[in-house]
C-alpha cells in the first residue's frame, strides 16, 4: 500500500505540475516586441490535482492565460518542458527555460505552439537533437542552445525554418558556434550537418520515410470529400500515377543500391585477402633481398679479389722465373720468398 502511494504520487509528479506566476510586460532582447505579456515562473509545483484550475498569480486588468505569449523559467530545477502547458498557455509565441536541468526535447514540445518565434534552453542537458523536433514551428526565429551537451543533430532538423536568423549553439559537444543573422544561422547549419550528424542517420531510411509519408498524404487527400469532384479526382489520380512511378523508382534505387553496397563489401573483402597475400609476399621478398645482398658480396670476391689474386701469383712466378735466371742463388731465394710473402 506504502509502495502502490508513492508509486501514485511519482505518476502524478510526473504528469502535473502547477505553475506559480507573475504576470507582467516585457522587452525581450532578440525580440522587437516590447509588450510581451509574460509568466514569470515563480515556482513549478507538483500537486496530485489538475494544474489547470491551479495555476496561480494575478493578471493585469484584461489579461487572461490566453493573452500570455512568452513563459520565463530559470534554475527551477524543472528538468523537462511539461507537455500539457499548451493547456494553460495556449497562445505562447516564446519558451525560456535556462538552466532547468532539461536532458530531452522532442516535437511533442513545440507541436502546440505554431506561432512559436522565440525557445531559449540554455544551459540545460540536452544531448541529441532528433528528427522533426520543430516541425510545427516554421516560424522560429531564435533558437538558443548555447551551454548543452549537444552530440547529435538531425542534419535537415533546421531546413524548413525559414525565419530563423539567430542560432546559438555555443558550447556543445559537437558545435561551439553561434550564428546572429540570416547568413551565418546558414553556414551555421553546414557546421552542424558535416559535425553533428546522428549516429545511426541513413539517407535510405529517410528516403523510405519520405515515400511513407507521401503515401499517406495521398491516401488521405483521396479520403476528403472534395474528391468527388472531377477536377480533383484528376489531380489525385495523376498524383497516384506520379507516386507509384516515383515509388518505383525509388525502390529501384534502394536495391541497385544495397546490390552496390553489398558488390562493395565483397570487393573489400578480396582486396583485404589480396594485401594480406601481398603482405606475406612482401614479407619474404624482404628476406630474400637480405639474403640477394649476402649473395651478392661473392661476386666481388670471385670477379675482383681471386682475379687479383690469380694476377699476384703469376707476376710472382714470372719474377721467380726472372731471378732465377738472373740474379745470383741467394739473392733470388731471398727475394722470392720477400714477395711470397
Ligand atoms: C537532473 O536530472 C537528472 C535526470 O535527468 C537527475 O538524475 C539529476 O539529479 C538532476 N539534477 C539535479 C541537480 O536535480
Ligand atoms: C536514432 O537515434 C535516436 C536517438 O537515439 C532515436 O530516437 C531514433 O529513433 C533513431 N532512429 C533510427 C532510425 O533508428
Ligand atoms: C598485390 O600485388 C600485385 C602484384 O604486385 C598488385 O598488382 C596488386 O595491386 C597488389 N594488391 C594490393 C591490394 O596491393
Ligand atoms: C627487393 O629488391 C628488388 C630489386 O632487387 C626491389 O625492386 C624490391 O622493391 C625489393 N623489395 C623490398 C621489399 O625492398
Amino acid at each position: 500500500m506504502r509502495r502502490l502511494s508513492i508509486i501514485l504520487l511519482l505518476i502524478s509528479v510526473a504528469s502535473t505540475i502547477v505553475i506559480d506566476c507573475k504576470f507582467e510586460n516585457e522587452c525581450w532582447y532578440r525580440l522587437v516586441n516590447c509588450n510581451l505579456y509574460i509568466c514569470r515562473v515563480n515556482t513549478f509545483t507538483n500537486p496530485t490535482i489538475n494544474y489547470l484550475e491551479k495555476t496561480t498569480g494575478i493578471h493585469s486588468s484584461s489579461m487572461t492565460h490566453n493573452k500570455v505569449q512568452a513563459i520565463y523559467s530559470v534554475s527551477k530545477n524543472v528538468g523537462f518542458i511539461p507537455h500539457e502547458m499548451t493547456k494553460v498557455f495556449p497562445n505562447l509565441v516564446a519558451i525560456s527555460m535556462y538552466n532547468e536541468n532539461i536532458s530531452t526535447i522532442s516535437q511533442t514540445n513545440f507541436k502546440q505552439y505554431p506561432n512559436l518565434i522565440y525557445i531559449n534552453l540554455k544551459n540545460n542537458k540536452i544531448t541529441i537533437i532528433n528528427k522533426d523536433v520543430f516541425k510545427f514551428n516554421t516560424k522560429l526565429q531564435v533558437i538558443m542552445l548555447e551551454g548543452n551537451k549537444i552530440s547529435q543533430i538531425h542534419p535537415k532538423v533546421f531546413d524548413d525554418l525559414n525565419q530563423l536568423k539567430y542560432l546559438e549553439m555555443n558550447g556543445n559537444e559537437c558545435v561551439n558556434k553561434d550564428a546572429k543573422d540570416r547568413a551565418e544561422v546558414l553556414n551555421l547549419i553546414e557546421v552542424i550537418k558535416q559535425q553533428c550528424l546522428l549516429n545511426n542517420y541513413s539517407e535510405v531510411n529517410e528516403l523510405k520515410d519520405d515515400v511513407k509519408s507521401l503515401n499517406s498524404m495521398i491516401n488521405s487527400l483521396m479520403m476528403t470529400q472534395n474528391t468527388h469532384e472531377e477536377n480533383h479526382k484528376n489531380i489525385v489520380h495523376e498524383l497516384m500515377t506520379n507516386f507509384e512511378t516515383n515509388k518505383k523508382d525509388v525502390n529501384q534505387k534502394f536495391e541497385s543500391n544495397i546490390f552496390n553496397l553489398k558488390n562493395e563489401i565483397v570487393n573489400n573483402k578480396k582486396l583485404i585477402n589480396e594485401l594480406k597475400v601481398n603482405i606475406t609476399h612482401e614479407e619474404s621478398s624482404n628476406y630474400q633481398n637480405f639474403t640477394k645482398f649476402v649473395i651478392q658480396q661473392e661476386p666481388i670476391f670471385f670477379f675482383v679479389a681471386l682475379p687479383s689474386l690469380c694476377l699476384l701469383s703469376i707476376l710472382n712466378i714470372v719474377m721467380i722465373y726472372f731471378c732465377y735466371h738472373n740474379c745470383s742463388r741467394n739473392n733470388s731465394q731471398k727475394r722470392s720468398k720477400a714477395i711470397i710473402v
